[in-house]
């Protein structure tokens, strides 16, 4: 058993934002390493229109594959209710949708206002079928880069609201805004709000405070977590944002303190080299894949 759960959204968040597409088998290939290393959760793709997001036009088949690896939650991202339909047809598991607390984002990225958005997820809850999981992420809920500082008590509104019909709800720092400080306030008193439905934190590198945001959740309660290997990631409807945290320093860091994560760091890496074949032009971040682990170094029991 693990202690924390690491959700790995590359294939979708990194992806979205490559300047190259991934071929379906590569991208096949990648996630089954993914899974071979341990993840059991991925977040494989989005269904969103294919016009928008060309990297993310073969969802549909990425999802049905997915399916087929074992001990995997299959995860996609969907942005309205045609979306999530199209998730639901293709067989995820579990379906995410951003609600932006910043209301510039939130029109940016989804073309409607944050009451818009959980209006349209409220629609989605009530019509999905038995043993789909449904989950809330308040995007921006750290900072926006459009709108600039974010009111807490904005994200307080919104995880509030989607408390009430998703069976969790996730914090995002999609600019990579936060601090720790600020990471321990705000789920501190979003989770005094809506209580154990708070489950996930999602964190961008982008000013490098990824790892110490997410121990500082880590200290809030939280565990499950977000991150991309090798840092790809960034929402293209955020200006300036950038990489999720990276999988392999967030594995390093949970097991190095002896917290079970469930992946092999061996496996890992052989899964970075296969994402570096497939993006050769990508630029992939990492320090334990640059420096290698310490001599002696034991993974959590
Ligand atoms: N999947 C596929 N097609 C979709 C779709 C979906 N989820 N949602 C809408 N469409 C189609 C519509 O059928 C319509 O097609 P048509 O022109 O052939 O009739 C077209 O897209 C426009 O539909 P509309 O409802 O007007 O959407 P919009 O243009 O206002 O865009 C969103 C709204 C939500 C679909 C879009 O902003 C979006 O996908 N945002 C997500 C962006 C994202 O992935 N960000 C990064 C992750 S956080
Ligand atoms: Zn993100």
């Amino acid at each position: 058993m693990s202690d924390v759960t690491l959700c790995e959204v590359g294939p979708r968040d990194g992806l979205q934002n490559a300047a190259s597409l991934m071929p379906t088998e590569a991208k096949k290939a990648w996630i089954a390493a993914l899974a071979a290393a341990g993840l059991r959760e991925i977040e494989v793709g989005s269904f969103v229109p294919p016009k928008l997001i060309p990297a993310m036009a073969d969802t549909d088949e990425i999802v049905r594959f997915s399916r087929t690896l074992n001990h995997v939650k299959v995860v996609a991202l969907a942005p309205n209710l045609k979306g999530f339909q199209r998730a639901v047809a293709a067989g995820a598991h579990k379906v995410t949708f951003p609600v932006s607390a910043s209301r510039k984002h939130s029109e940016s990225n989804v073309r409607m206002t944050p009451e818009q958005m959980v209006e349209e997820v409220r629609r989605c809850a009530a019509e999905r079928p038995a043993g789909v999981q449904i989950e809330g992420a308040v995007s921006t809920a750290f900072g926006c880069t459009m709108q600039g500082e974010v009111p807490e008590d904005d994200v307080r509104k919104i995880a509030g609201a989607l408390g009430q019909f998703c069976d969790s709800v996730a914090l995002a720092d999609t600019v990579g805004y936060a601090n720790p400080a600020q990471v321990r306030r705000v789920f501190s008193v979003v989770r005094s709000d809506i209580g154990e439905k708070l489950q996930r934190a999602h964190f961008h590198n982008t000013r490098g405070l990824g790892l110490a945001n997410a121990l500082a959740a880590y200290e809030e309660g939280i565990r499950c977590f977000d991150s991309s290997l090798g840092g790809l990631g960034g929402c293209p409807f955020a200006p300036g944002a950038s990489g999720n945290v990276i999988t392999e320093d967030l594995v390093f860091m949970f097991e190095a303190m002896g917290i079970a994560t469930g992946v092999r760091l061996d496996a890992l890496l052989a899964a970075r080299r296969m994402l570096a074949e497939a993006l050769p032009q990508e630029p992939l971040y990492g320090h334990m894949a640059l420096a290698g682990l310490p001599k002696g170094f034991r993974a959590a029991a």
